[in-house]
C-alpha cells in the first residue's frame, strides 16, 4: 500500500523533489505558514491529483506559489498597489490575487476556472530552495484532507493523508503556523479574503483602505472562504473561562488556580500571540486525538494575529459543532 514518505530536506533531497514535481508527482513541503501538497502549476493532470488526495472540491483555486516578483510578473499583472505589497511583504506569508495574463504557466484546474490567480513567495528556506530548483510555480494547497486542520509539522502531513503516495519534504515545525493573508487585488478595491500574521493593519499602512470579505455576516469571496472549514472531529467550546470534567482545556496566557480539565495545554504561557499562532493546530491536532468530550478554549484577544486566530478557531467551532 502506497504510505507517504517523509524525506530529509538536504540538497539532494530538494534536488530530487524538484525532479518528482517536473514528472508530474505531487510533493509536500513546508513553508514558514503551514505544510502545502506541490504539483507543478502548469500540468493539469498533476493539479487534479491534488484535488483528488485531499477530497477538496474542484471549485475551490489552489494558490500558485513562486520563488520570486519576477516568477509572479510573467503569470499574473501586479498592478502599484501588488508591487508594493511584494516589496514590503514577500517573501512571507501573503497572497494576492491578482488578473491572469494571457498564457501564463497555471492551468485552468488550478485556478478553478477563475482569470485570477493567487499567487505567494513563502520564506520558508526549504520553499525557496525547492521554488528555485524547480524553476516554475508550484501550486500547492494546505497539506490536509479537505475540511481538516492545516498541517504544521511532517508528521501532520503523513497522518493525515496515511494513504498517499507523496513525498513529505521534511522543515520542521512551521514558525507562524496559520495559513497566509490573502488579499484581493483583481478590482478596484482591495478585499482581504483570509486573515493571517500579516495583519489588516499591516496592509492598510501601505496601500490603505481594506474591504473585510470576512467580517461575519459578510457573503465568501473566495470559494474557499465558507465558514465550516478547519475542522477538529471533538467539539471546540470558545471563549471558555473554565472547562467541564471530561473537556480539555486549550488555555492562554497565565492560569489561576485548578483548571479541572481532562488535559490541558496552553497556546503560549506568556499570552503570546505569536506563540499561540504557532501553536494553534498543533495543539488541536493533539487534543483532539484525545477523545475528550469538547475542547474549551480560553478567550484570545482579537488584536494583531489575534483576530486570524480567532477566525480559525470560529470556522473550526463551526464545523465541529
Ligand atoms: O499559507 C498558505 O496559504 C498555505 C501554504 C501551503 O502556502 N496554503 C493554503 O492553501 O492555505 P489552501 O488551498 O488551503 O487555501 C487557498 C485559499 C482558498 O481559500 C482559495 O479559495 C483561495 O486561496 N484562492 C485561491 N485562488 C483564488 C482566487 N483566484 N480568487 C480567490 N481566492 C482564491
Ligand atoms: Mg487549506
Amino acid at each position: 500500500m502506497a504510505t507517504p514518505k517523509i524525506v530529509p530536506a538536504d540538497a539532494a533531497g530538494i534536488a530530487r523533489a524538484a525532479e518528482r514535481l517536473r514528472g508530474g508527482a505531487p510533493v509536500a513541503f513546508p513553508t514558514e505558514t503551514v505544510y502545502g501538497l506541490g504539483a507543478c502549476a502548469s500540468d493539469p493532470a498533476a493539479v487534479e491529483n491534488l484535488y483528488s488526495l485531499k477530497g477538496r472540491p474542484p471549485e475551490n483555486p489552489l494558490i500558485a506559489h513562486v520563488a520570486d516578483p519576477a516568477m509572479a510578473a510573467m503569470i499574473a499583472a501586479p498592478d502599484d498597489r501588488a508591487m508594493s505589497l511584494m516589496e514590503v511583504f514577500w517573501p512571507g506569508p501573503l497572497t494576492l490575487v491578482l488578473p491572469l495574463r494571457d498564457g501564463a504557466a497555471v492551468c485552468a484546474p488550478a485556478r478553478a476556472g477563475l482569470e485570477t490567480v493567487a499567487l505567494r513567495c513563502p520564506s520558508h528556506p526549504v520553499a525557496t530552495a525547492l521554488l528555485g530548483e524547480c524553476g516554475f510555480a508550484v501550486a500547492a494547497p494546505s497539506a490536509n484532507l479537505s475540511g481538516r486542520l492545516s498541517p504544521t509539522t511532517p508528521m501532520h502531513v503523513a497522518a493525515g493523508l496515511p494513504d498517499a503516495d507523496i513525498w513529505v519534504l521534511a522543515g520542521g515545525k512551521a514558525a507562524v503556523g496559520l495559513e497566509s493573508t490573502i488579499v484581493d487585488l483583481s478590482g478596484e478595491e482591495a478585499v482581504l479574503l483570509r486573515p493571517g500574521s500579516v495583519t489588516a493593519e499591516d496592509l492598510e499602512a501601505v496601500i490603505g483602505p481594506l474591504q473585510r470579505a470576512s467580517a461575519p455576516g459578510a457573503a465568501p469571496k473566495a470559494p474557499g472562504q465558507l465558514s465550516a472549514h478547519y475542522a477538529p472531529r471533538t467539539p471546540l467550546r470558545l471563549n471558555a473561562t473554565d472547562a467541564a470534567p471530561g473537556e480539555a482545556l486549550l488555555a492562554f496566557g497565565p492560569l489561576f488556580g485548578d483548571s479541572g480539565a481532562a488535559a490541558m495545554l496552553n497556546l503560549s504561557d506568556g499570552g503570546d500571540l505569536a506563540q499561540a499562532a504557532a501553536n494553534l493546530f498543533a495543539m488541536l491536532h493533539e487534543l483532539d486525538g484525545g477523545g475528550y468530550e469538547a475542547i474549551a478554549v480560553m478567550p484570545i484577544p482579537e488584536e494583531g494575529i489575534g483576530a486570524a486566530i480567532n477566525d480559525r478557531l470560529r470556522r473550526a467551532a463551526a464545523s465541529s459543532a
